[in-house]
């Protein structure tokens, strides 16, 4: 016998309802971390745009940020953390295989029991995570979706790694997602190139690390280089597809929101896609560093605080990363 099931719908668009993030106290200027990587502040400043960044105290956890950035992005929605259906954390730096950093930031965040997974897909997963929202909510699958990017890069990065320590640092950013009247994430253009995984990669796993008689810490290691190449160029048709699938040009566009790899990425892509000077682009990653899968709300959130974006403007966000994963789509401001 084969019983017809009932099936269920959502609303009919999806979109940005808050946003909002956390910063961790401490404050990492280039001068503090120079001398172990035989580099200067000069070099640091011309070669990624980065001045400063920061680290994570012991007291702040993938965990805690990412509570702290929910809430934000709650009460600039003017939503009740009852009211979130599910809840979804894209990280790499929650150090515990199990369980996932999503349930236990549910929980102090005082959902009814939300749905709450993690997203690893690295500096992707923040986009990737609002595509899932996004078809959630439209699917009936849950109304309310908090998207969370939380990390503390810290705990596995080698602070004597010239091509990674004075690039990734520490904290998160979410966003809440849920009905909307009028389309407010557009269609998401992802996908992964797994053949270049030595490209950005952890060292060794942890079976080999528990095996080796000296364990060290798994690090992130970085053929910078060739990521850069990779995404200065891949990653701007990647974003100008995401415009041309939500039926847009660079002229409808008010904002450019792209991972905060490298200044030097953000601006050959902006080259690459012809954004027109009016186009407001973000450079939290000045201040911030490399935040991975944290660093687009991060730097949303700033774009909303200063006042350099207004809600209902409209903004292409593009992220790449490790699994050399990727995902653009076009949003409107909350
Ligand atoms: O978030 C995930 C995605 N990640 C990214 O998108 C990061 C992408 N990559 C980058 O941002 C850049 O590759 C870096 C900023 C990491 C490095 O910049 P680069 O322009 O690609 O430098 P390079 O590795 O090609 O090295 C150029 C030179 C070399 O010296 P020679 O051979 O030209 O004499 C390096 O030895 O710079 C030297 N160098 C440094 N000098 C001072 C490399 N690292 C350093 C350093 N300080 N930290």
């Amino acid at each position: 016998m084969s019983a017809r099931l009932a099936t269920v719908s959502g609303a009919e668009y999806a979109g940005i309802l808050g946003v909002g993030s956390y910063r961790p106290t401490r404050l990492v200027p280039n001068a503090e971390l120079v001398d172990a990587i035989d580099s200067s502040d000069e070099w640091i400043q011309q070669r990624s745009g980065i001045r400063t960044r920061r680290w994570a105290g012991d007291d702040e956890t993938v965990v805690s940020m990412g509570v702290a950035a929910a809430q934000r992005a709650l009460e600039h929605a003017g939503v009740d953390a009852a009211q979130v259906d599910c809840v979804l954390v894209a990280t790499i730096s929650h150090l515990m295989q199990t369980p996932a950093a999503a349930p236990l930031i549910a929980h102090q965040l005082g959902t009814e029991q939300a749905a709450a997974f993690d997203v690893s897909a690295a500096c992707a997963g923040f986009c990737y995570g609002m595509a899932l929202a996004s078809d959630m909510v439209r699917a009936g699958s849950a109304r309310h979706v908090l998207v969370i990017g939380s990390e503390k890069l810290i705990d596995i990065t080698d602070l004597t790694d010239r091509s990674t320590a004075f690039i990734f640092a520490d904290g998160a950013g979410a966003v809440l997602v849920g009905p909307t009247d009028t389309p407010g994430i557009g269609p998401v253009v992802w996908g992964s190139d797994g053949e270049q995984d030595e490209l950005i990669t952890q060292r060794e796993n942890w079976k080999s690390v528990i095996a080796d008689p000296d364990p060290q810490m798994p690090h992130l290691v970085m053929q910078g280089n060739a990521v850069f190449r990779w995404a200065a160029f891949t990653m701007a048709k990647v974003a100008s597809q995401a415009l041309e699938q939500a039926g847009l040009t660079v002229d409808d566009l008010d904002a450019f929101v792209p991972h905060q790899a490298n200044m030097r990425i953000t601006d050959a892509m902006a080259r690459a896609m012809k954004l027109p000077d009016r186009v407001t682009i973000a450079r939290d990653i000045a201040e911030q560093g490399n935040t991975s899968a944290a660093s687009i709300p991060l730097a949303l959130d700033r774009l909303v605080a200063e006042g350099q974006v207004s809600s209902g403007d409209t903004a292409l966000l593009v992220a790449f990363g490790a699994g050399l994963a990727y995902a653009a789509q076009v949003v409107t401001v909350p």
